[in-house]
């Protein structure tokens, strides 16, 4: 099959193949960074997938816990559109055969974890995100309409007139350039950006760079997430230490034992990661105790802590806050077309308005999978076309230790100014030829321009939530021209 004039999905986590998947018959071309089914953020999810099935639960709940989290800048109508279809995402994926966790009775067994009020987490154990692709991932291969190329990146878009109109990749067979007027960014998020992160390490926000490049808008970027309890063994990236390990009783402890946590261990996620980062700030270790959690609840989590000499069972693990989440991304409207015709985009790539300034935990594999669907059905009703693109030179897609360094010391969970600045300055001139810098300054400018603390962003030098800023930014490559902060 030829792939020009086929849509182009990039990205191999669980909104690509939802797309890809549903675009049956279609013939569509999967980029896919590595071997398909693993290293990608999706498969290592810990807790699960947020859904509104419990007998006490329902879709009004859930979406006000979701608002709550966001702080003020979801988007109302987009979370509730997601959020009514929790049940169609869980229905797809048991069809497949995701096998997750139930009761006796055959009822769905759900998880709590921070910011819900009710027991919604659809889960596998705690190795639901693996168990989601891989019954995504056999469904791919088994799909006559799907050409999957593994271990391929895309390096560029091409556009004209703010249309897309091809895709460059590096695939192990070489360069290839493929003319399609239908793109689909579903590249994930931006964790490998900083030193400590859970996300797989090629996470470095290639697709938002490349995404600018081409003309496309992008929203929310300030918005990072930091997961407060990874697992402070020394392994990069870091292994998750699952919220869901607080829902079922663990909680947080200093190096002397003693509880500290303001507001409860399952407070919101930016709440607790602040209060986690303010020890290690002050040179203070943080400790999970789970001792009296059986080991065969969290079996993937504790053989992780055991194979790194620690056995949750009878000590305290060591966590420490890491970049875990993007809730910016490329703008889209309501089918996830980006301000680039042609160019969708979905799952954590995008920024739909689900999740505001700090996402609700468990909501992302919810919204790869409804905006994967989105995708599909807005690609279905469209010609798609071939065109001629010509070859360019690849921009570098690896974040180096120097970028790790600056995204971590100028934009983690604590900003100010000054550090914004420094890091605007080291990162301008990386940006041209370095796709990861350039996401990294897009973080930072608009991290920036936000001149308040809400969600995931907090300025110590603006403390305070400003109720005159509670909208949504966007940022193009134009701004940053504008102002010569590209090179
Ligand atoms: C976790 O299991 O704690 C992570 C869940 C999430 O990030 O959604």
């Amino acid at each position: 099959m030829s792939a020009h004039g086929c849509p182009v999905v990039i990205g191999g986590g669980a909104a690509g193949l939802l797309v890809a998947l549903c675009l049956a018959p279609r013939p569509v071309v999967l980029l896919c960074g590595g071997t398909l089914g693993f290293e990608t953020a999706s498969g290592w999810a810990q807790g699960g997938i947020a859904a509104a099935v419990g007998p006490d639960d329902d879709a009004s709940l859930h979406a006000r816990d979701t608002l709550n989290a966001g702080a003020g800048l979801c988007d109302a109508a987009v979370v509730r559109r997601i959020i009514e279809a929790g049940p169609w995402a869980i229905d797809f994926l048991a069809r497949l055969g995701a096998d997750f966790g139930r009761h006796a009775d055959g009822a769905l067994a759900l998880g709590l974890e921070a910011a819900h009020s009710r027991r919604r987490i659809v889960h596998a154990k705690d190795a639901t995100g693996a168990e989601i692709m891989r019954v995504l991932s056999q469904a791919a291969r088994a799909a006559q309409h799907i050409t999957i190329l593994e271990h391929s990146s895309a390096t560029g878009l091409a556009a004209r007139d703010n249309r897309i109109c091809g895709v460059h990749a590096a695939t192990p067979a070489g360069a290839l350039s493929i003319g399609t007027d239908c793109v689909v960014m579903a590249t994930g998020g931006v964790g490998g950006l900083f030193a400590h992160t859970t996300n797989p390490l090629r996470a470095t926000g290639t697709g938002l760079a490349l995404a600018a490049r081409a003309g496309a808008d992008l929203r929310d970027m300030e918005f990072v997430q930091f997961h407060p309890t990874a697992l402070a063994c020394g392994l990069d990236p870091m292994p998750l230490v699952s919220e869901a390990v607080r829902g079922e009783g663990a909680r947080f402890t200093d190096g002397a034992g003693a509880r500290f946590m303001q507001g409860g261990d399952l407070a919101a996620r930016d709440i607790v990661a602040r209060a986690v980062a303010a020890k290690y700030a002050a040179d203070e270790p943080v400790f999970l105790d789970a001792r009296a959690i059986p080991a065969q609840t969290f079996p993937g989590i504790f053989s992780t802590c055991r194979a790194q000499g620690i056995d949750p069972a009878t000590q305290p693990i060591p966590v420490r806050p890491a970049a875990h989440y993007h809730m910016g991304g490329i703008a889209v409207n309501a089918d996830c077309e980006s301000s680039v015709a042609g160019l969708f985009a979905c799952g954590e790539a995008a920024a739909t308005g689900l999740h505001g300034a700090n996402r609700l935990a468990s909501n992302s594999l919810l919204e790869a999978m409804v905006t994967g669907r989105i995708v599909a059905r807005a690609i279905s009703g469209r010609a798609v076309r071939a065109g001629n693109i010509t070859p360019e030179a690849p921009r570098l897609l690896e974040a180096t230790p120097l970028i790790r360094d600056i995204c971590s010391k100028y934009m983690g969970i604590y900003r100010d100014a000054a550090g914004l600045q420094t890091a605007i300055a080291q990162l301008r001139p990386l940006a041209a030829r370095c796709a990861p810098a350039l996401a990294a300054l897009l973080i930072a400018q608009s991290a920036l321009r936000r001149r308040e603390s809400r969600g995931a962003h907090t300025r110590t030098d603006f403390p305070e939530t400003d109720a005159a800023q509670a909208r949504s930014t966007t940022i193009n490559i134009s701004d940053l021209t504008a102002t010569g902060l590209a090179a």
